[in-house]
């Protein structure tokens, strides 16, 4: 009697790729992704109630002091370790609940009520750890590396250059989050999802029916070329009318989505970029900046947005019944095994970004800078090719 073949008993055990996955501090990833700018909130997320942040896998508060300024520290207090998210947010900083230490935006130390003339002499021996910050397009980044390599924070020309009428809205929710909430998988399963224009007509036009305009459910012709900074898509459709739509979709790094809205009736460059934050191993969410003539009309909306709701509102039934990106990549786990993976020729731009991060990982370890760090202003201004006209048939 002939064996059984491929049974899953004779399968190795599973393991994930950690050089990629993992993003903790002295982790290979964790400290590519250190050499960046992030953003850790929307500026109305910094006010006098102190906030929590997780990022990169560390506990941090975010707060705004009576001056305005955003400060982003570590959430345990260096004291004697509770958090300063019970703290009070007072003029000059954060003041921990516990004894009463109070730090401003850098973490110096202002006072200690218990301790001889309000800590005089002790104080200026302690710091509570915390990262620079900077507010750009409505959002609050933060740079969690180290200080001697601090880049400047990148301006990119679709939140630079607006046409008449158009400002810069910023959104915390995301399809592909789910709505707002935080997706409960690593955070290069939505990275890698955006490099993958194949999943578009059979997750997004088939099995959850058109999810955005019909044109997006035919198979698109696709060609993937690496850039200075990151993967491009350039896909095209065939339409019904004989013209044909041409799409281009970015990854920038370090974690910067860069897809034109299909809903935009009107055609052109791409006029949001979306930050796939890496809050751990094993959680993300997305922050969204873009282009806008009206308020609220930032993310994709397909005609029936309204009915839309969280995923983690919604049973495992009504999720089967039309799932999408939050059902396919949290489906892959919290961690995707790659090693059970079998990549097909449909997955060459998950394959030239795999080896760009993994390259940019090695030139870190290596001393040098990766990709996508600029110290002149002149660099740091980034163009992007992505967006999506239709035209005639060559
Ligand atoms: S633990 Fe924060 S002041 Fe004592
Ligand atoms: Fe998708």
């Amino acid at each position: 009697m002939a064996l059984d073949e491929g049974t899953g008993y004779t399968r190795a055990a599973p393991s994930y790729l950690a050089k990629l996955a993992e993003v903790g501090r002295g982790t290979p990833m964790g400290e590519l992704l250190r050499r960046y700018w992030h953003p850790v909130g929307l500026g109305s997320h910094a006010t006098n109630t102190p906030r929590e942040v997780r990022m990169l896998g560390e506990d941090l508060v975010l707060f705004r002091d009576g001056a305005g300024r955003a400060g982003l520290v570590w959430a345990r207090c260096c004291h004697r370790g509770t958090t300063l998210y019970y703290g009070k947010v007072e003029e000059r900083g954060i003041r921990c609940c516990y004894h009463g230490w109070l730090y401003d935006v850098e973490g110096h130390c202002l006072d200690q009520p218990c301790e001889p003339d309000g800590g005089a002499r002790y104080r200026k021996r302690v710091r509570q750890p915390w990262y620079p910050v900077e507010e750009r397009y409505g959002l609050i980044f933060a740079y969690m590396g180290p200080p001697e390599k601090k880049p400047l924070l990148p301006r990119y020309d679709a939140l630079e250059e607006l046409d008449e009428g158009e400002f810069i809205d910023v959104d915390d929710t995301s399809i592909g989050s789910g709505g707002g909430a935080v997706a409960p998988c690593n955070w290069l399963q939505h990275f890698e999802n955006v490099v993958d224009p194949f999943h578009v007509p059979v997750l997004h036009g088939n099995f959850s029916g058109t999810q955005f305009v019909p044109a997006m459910n035919l198979m698109p012709q696709v060609e993937f070329s690496v850039t200075p900074r990151g993967v491009k898509v350039t896909s095209e459709r065939r339409l019904a009318d004989g013209k044909v739509m041409h799409r281009t979709t970015e990854v920038v790094l370090p974690t910067l989505r860069v897809v034109p809205n299909p809903y935009v009736g009107k055609y052109g460059r791409v006029e949001s970029i979306g930050w796939t934050i890496p809050i751990d191993d094993t959680h993300y969410r997305i922050y969204t900046a873009g282009r806008v003539k009206e308020k609220g009309v930032l993310l994709p909306r397909s005609p029936d947005a309204a009915k839309r709701r969280n995923r983690n509102d919604m049973t495992p039934e009504e999720r089967r019944a039309e799932p999408n990106d939050w059902e396919a990549q949290t489906g892959q786990g919290p961690i995707t095994l790659h090693s059970e993976e079998h990549l097909a020729t449909s997955d060459s731009g998950i394959v030239k970004l795999r080896r760009l991060l993994e390259a940019q990982v090695d030139a870190v370890a290596r001393g040098e800078d990766p990709i996508g760090v600029h110290f002149d202003p002149a660099s740091a201004y980034v163009r992007l090719e992505a967006g999506q006209h239709v035209a005639a048939a060559l």
